[in-house]
């Protein structure tokens, strides 16, 4: 319990799933005027998964169920359910919706964010403030993306840089401290720089001849994220009065090597020390930290007890950070 008398919340099961077929740099580099070695010293990616059909939901689906599962929990026990996407199976209902009825569970809230790559960090924070305000006991945060369905694979400068998969973690109400703080934000004048430039409400017709895709200014992008993720991370560590050399592991967005490597510097945390999944998965959006938290917990490196720093930068341009007890 806190101070309060209000449960803490605390993540007690994680899953993944990516979709079955892998498309390397070298198959990228068959279609279109890009090589590995460009795509590995610019952003670390050496291959990513990629749907051959299946939806968000989909694939948010297995990896809730892979969650559930870790956490031993019956999918009824879920009371909120929040799914991180910019790629939704339909216009509405939201992705949580349509995932809620595959659950076969009814009559929790089931809504959809939309905060671009930081999409799960928002998911978490609300869930987080749910829990400890009673508003719920075990809600469900999913990131789900199908961003190869927005990426214009005629466009180099960001086909490269994708991939699909999703990740979920259940949250539960605890004695026990879990989510230590939340702290999401945005900044709409740099909305340009990364977007789908169509929409519902405006060049839809654009949107149905399937024209619409990813565009990105991506040195000033880059810029943008390095200082960001520097600058909240000492957001978080001060708000709890904690040394970065007490975080046990990093999982940051998985964007660009170098803006994870950037990010890791200046916490003095060696690579050892940071949960690296870019180079097998590529930029999955709001997938890309519950993916990367799967990963390390299953294959043991993240343990109870360890300090967690997420750390998210995305269109919008939109951030956010999580301080964690695992
Ligand atoms: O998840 C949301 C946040 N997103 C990000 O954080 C992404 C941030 N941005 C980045 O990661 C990097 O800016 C990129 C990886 C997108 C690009 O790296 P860069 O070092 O900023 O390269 P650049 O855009 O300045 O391009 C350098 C050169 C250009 O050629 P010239 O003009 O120097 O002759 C590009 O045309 O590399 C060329 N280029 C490519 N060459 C081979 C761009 N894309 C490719 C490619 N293959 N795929």
């Amino acid at each position: 319990m806190t101070d309060s008398g209000a449960p803490h919340s605390r993540i007690t099961g994680t899953g993944a799933c990516l979709p079955a077929r892998v498309v390397t740099n070298h198959d990228l580099a068959q279609i279109m005027d890009t090589s590995d070695e460009w795509i590995r010293e610019r952003t670390g990616i050496k291959r990513r998964h990629l749907v051959e059909g299946e939806t968000a939901g989909d694939l948010g689906l297995v990896a809730a169920k892979n969650a559930i599962e870790m956490a031993g929990i019956a999918p009824d026990a879920i009371d909120l359910i929040v799914v991180a996407t910019t790629t939704p199976d339909k216009v509405f209902p939201g992705t949580a919706c349509i995932i809620q009825r595959r659950l076969g569970i009814g009559g929790c809230a089931a809504f959809d964010v939309q905060a671009a790559c930081s999409g799960f960090v928002y998911g978490l924070d609300i869930a987080d403030r749910q829990i400890r305000t009673g508003g719920a006991r075990v809600a469900l945060i999913i990131g789900a993306e199908t961003l190869s369905k927005i990426v214009n694979w005629e466009d180099r400068g960001t086909a490269v840089l994708f991939g699909d998969g999703a990740g979920a973690v259940v949250l539960e109400a605890s004695e026990q401290e879990g989510v230590i703080s939340t702290h999401i934000h945005a900044d709409g004048r740099y909305a340009d720089l990364l977007e789908v430039p169509q929409g519902i409400s405006s060049g839809y017709d654009a949107v149905r001849a399937e024209r619409a895709f990813i565009t990105m200014q991506g040195n000033a992008v880059f810029k943008r994220a390095v200082a960001t993720l520097d600058s909240m991370a000492r957001e978080t560590l001060d708000a709890n009065g904690i040394d970065r050399h007490d975080i046990d592991w990093l999982v940051p967005h998985q964007a660009n090597l170098r803006i994870i490597a950037a990010a890791a510097r200046k916490l003095d945390l060696p690579m050892e020390r940071v949960i690296v999944t870019v180079d097998e998965h590529a930029n999955t959006s709001g997938a890309s930290i519950p993916l990367a938290l799967d990963a390390a917990v299953r294959d043991g490196r993240i343990g109870a007890g360890d300090l967690l720093l997420f750390e998210a930068f995305g269109a919008g341009f939109t951030w956010g950070s999580a301080l964690v007890r695992f």
